[in-house]
């Protein structure tokens, strides 16, 4: 049953996914591509490889049959990548490797192909790329996607519900071995310089020391956390580390850099600095975990299959009113929409005064510090 009566002329659009994949790509496409067909008959083009199958030309037509039986299916059947940025895209010249801007290739790939609007399906890099595309005129719609829960502009992000699944249950298999072996079990997890995934799964996973990017931490405190622990007859502890967090006056640790990503630092490494440091000054048998791709990949949860449906349905709602240039978001638990320009160059991180944080404290949980 439809409600949007206006259809703006559009007669086909264009999907993509771009960016680091997570789990509900797949029902948002298709959400995108039932609606699309159901709602208004409009024709549906799959671009492959995010951003790169527009400036490559590669697309494939996407039906009500090929986007069905991909609901409960990790990653996306459309591919992704993250190092196609058409505002700096890499392209060797005289043997050399320079950037170039080629976002009008991929404007006039658009036009040659018909396609009336594009929905670009993805974190903060691609909302920032598609955001400077609305600039340039093109009919563009985000849809937020991300484990890390960072984006700006959105409450929530799809495929950030099913990571923190992820977490806990593996936080629930270390509590066991940390148990038996009365050990300080140090797991290191995903989120960049947000510390979301940590926080919630932290909490719902009962971890004894959160380290969030947002709270540089003190080992000297964390250590004193986790003695104090075994020495009142809890002799495991389990501690929490966001990649991104670091000791105050200190620095993150960078495992890679991607030199033709447009966000090239790749966090890791803090988990080990952390194990090490309780090791060295309690005595205490430390041991480290890095949940690493494992909190990316599988079957999304029910919410983010609920969430991704919700969100694509809205992405072509406001292409059929015409309302480009915007991010479909969920604010307050309603399903809406900001501008796309309110992304760019922002990450949504949590901030001191946050629920969640005064919460974990009054059920003892330490955040590696002496106060907040
Ligand atoms: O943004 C999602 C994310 O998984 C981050 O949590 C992590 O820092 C990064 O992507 C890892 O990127 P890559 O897949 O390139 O190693």
């Amino acid at each position: 049953m439809g409600i949007i009566m206006v259809d703006n002329n559009i007669e086909r659009i264009g999907v993509l996914t771009a960016g680091g994949d997570c789990p509900g790509l797949n029902a948002v496409i298709r959400s995108v591509t039932k609606t699309a067909i159901v709602e208004h008959g409009w024709d549906v083009i799959g671009i492959e490889d995010g951003f790169l199958g527009l400036i490559e030309g590669r697309t494939r037509q996407l039906t009500y049959d090929t986007v069905s039986g991909i609901l409960s299916i990790g990653g996306t059947i459309l591919g992704t990548s993250n190092k196609a940025d058409p505002f700096a895209f890499a392209v060797e010249k005289g043997g050399k490797l320079i950037k170039e801007d080629v976002s009008q290739v991929l404007i006039d790939t658009c036009r040659d192909l018909d396609i009336d609007a594009v929905i670009t399906i993805g974190g903060d890099g691609t909302q920032s790329i598609a955001g400077r595309l609305a600039e340039r005129g093109m009919n563009i719609i985000g849809i937020p996607k991300t484990i890390d829960n960072d984006l700006a502009g959105t409450d929530v992000t799809f495929g950030f519900d099913t990571a923190v699944g992820i977490i806990t249950d593996a936080l629930d298999r270390i509590h066991t071995t940390a148990m038996s072996h009365h050990r300080a079990m140090v797991v290191e997890v995903m989120g960049r310089n947000a510390g979301w995934l940590a926080l919630h799964a932290g909490i719902a996973g009962g971890g004894d020391v959160l380290l969030i990017p947002e709270i540089p931490f003190d080992i000297e405190e964390v250590c004193r956390v986790v003695d104090h622990r075994s020495r009142h007859g809890k002799r495991f502890s389990i501690i929490v580390v966001s990649e991104g967090a670091r000791p105050a006056g200190g620095t993150q640790v960078v495992k890679r850099i991607v030199k033709d990503s447009a966000d090239p630092i790749r966090l890791g490494g803090i988990g080990k600095v952390v194990a090490d440091g309780i090791q060295e000054r309690t005595g205490i048998e430390s041991r480290v975990t890095v949940l690493g791709h494992l909190q990316r990949g599988g079957p999304p949860s029910s919410r983010d299959r609920v969430l991704g449906t919700l969100f694509g349905r809205k992405a072509i709602d406001l292409v059929a009113q015409g309302k480009f240039g915007r991010l479909v978001a969920e604010k307050g638990g309603e399903i809406t929409s900001s501008p796309l320009a309110d992304t760019i160059g922002k990450q949504r991180l949590v901030p001191r005064d946050h629920y969640l944080l005064d919460t974990a404290i009054s059920v003892g949980t330490s955040f590696g510090v002496k106060e907040l």
